[in-house]
């Protein structure tokens, strides 16, 4: 029960990495505000964790100050949260349309950016709180036909070193990049892809194979509990081994 009395509110948990967070959250003694675009979604992560599901477009200003003030009357404040959501995009820079461009920037840099500020107030407010942002081994490494995706999480980790410094000693704010994860996000991504290439990407993973969300999950719990209580403005990565060598 290391999240014991805990509020937490979690950005894209109808899914994926986020859902597997509100998991072991709530099975770790948090209460669960589960924010997501997806309605449907949103409320199977909501009933599993006990839990309430709030719609939000993180992208929109208005949609995330609502969806916030809701999560802290519905959990009596917060004082924790986790910004999963986001999306992928893979093309060559040649074949990356503005409007990719700015899609992918507003959900993965300015949705967080957004959140954090909106949850700020209630974060200060509580005593030990803590943000976690999911950027990625992109940030790190980049791959040839990443150029949006890289920018944005390497974006995310340079915002969230500001933001852990103006909220220090208060709330402390890290970074989990994780390498290649057994999602729905990575099902989309892989659904063309040729099984060499596919083969060829598991090589470049010391471990040799994708995480489960749940391993991504552990990382962002110990991030998030007092197990942590020294880190702050950190990139922890929990890529398989693809980014060290
Ligand atoms: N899966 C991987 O291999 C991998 C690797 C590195 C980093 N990541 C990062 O981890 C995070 C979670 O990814 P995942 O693999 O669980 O993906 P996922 O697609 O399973 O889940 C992402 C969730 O974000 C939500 N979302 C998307 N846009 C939104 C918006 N505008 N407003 C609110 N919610 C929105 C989706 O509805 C979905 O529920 C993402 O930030 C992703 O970039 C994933």
């Amino acid at each position: 029960m290391r999240l014991k009395g805990r509020r937490i509110v979690i950005t894209g948990a109808a899914s994926g990495i986020g859902r597997a967070t509100a998991e072991l959250f709530a099975r770790e003694g948090a209460r669960i505000a589960v924010l997501d675009m997806n309605q449907a979604g949103a409320d199977a992560t909501a009933k599993s964790v006990s839990g309430t599901a709030i719609v939000v477009d993180v992208r929109k200003e208005e949609s995330v100050n609502q969806a916030i003030e809701k999560a802290a009357a519905a959990m009596g404040g917060i004082d924790g949260l986790v910004n999963a959501a986001g999306v992928a995009f893979h093309a060559p820079i040649k074949d990356t349309a503005l409007s990719d461009w700015q899609r992918v920037i507003d959900i993965n840099l300015t949705g967080p950016f957004l959140v954090c500020r909106a949850a700020m107030p209630w974060l200060l407010k509580a005593g030990g709180a803590t943000i976690v942002n999911i950027a990625s081994g992109a940030a790190l490494l980049p791959f040839a036909g990443s150029s949006v995706y890289a920018a944005s999480k390497a974006g995310l980790l340079n915002f969230n070193r500001v933001l852990a410094k103006e909220l220090a000693p208060t709330v402390r704010a890290n970074v989990v990049c994780p390498g290649i994860v057994d999602t729905p996000m990575l099902t989309a991504l892989e659904q063309d892809r040729d099984p060499a290439v596919k083969a060829a990407t598991a090589d470049l993973y010391a471990l040799k194979r994708k995480a489960q969300p749940e391993e991504i999950a552990a990382a962002i719990l110990f991030l998030t509990s007092v197990e942590s209580s020294y880190m702050t403005g950190s990139t922890l990565t929990v890529d398989g081994g693809r980014t060290f060598h």
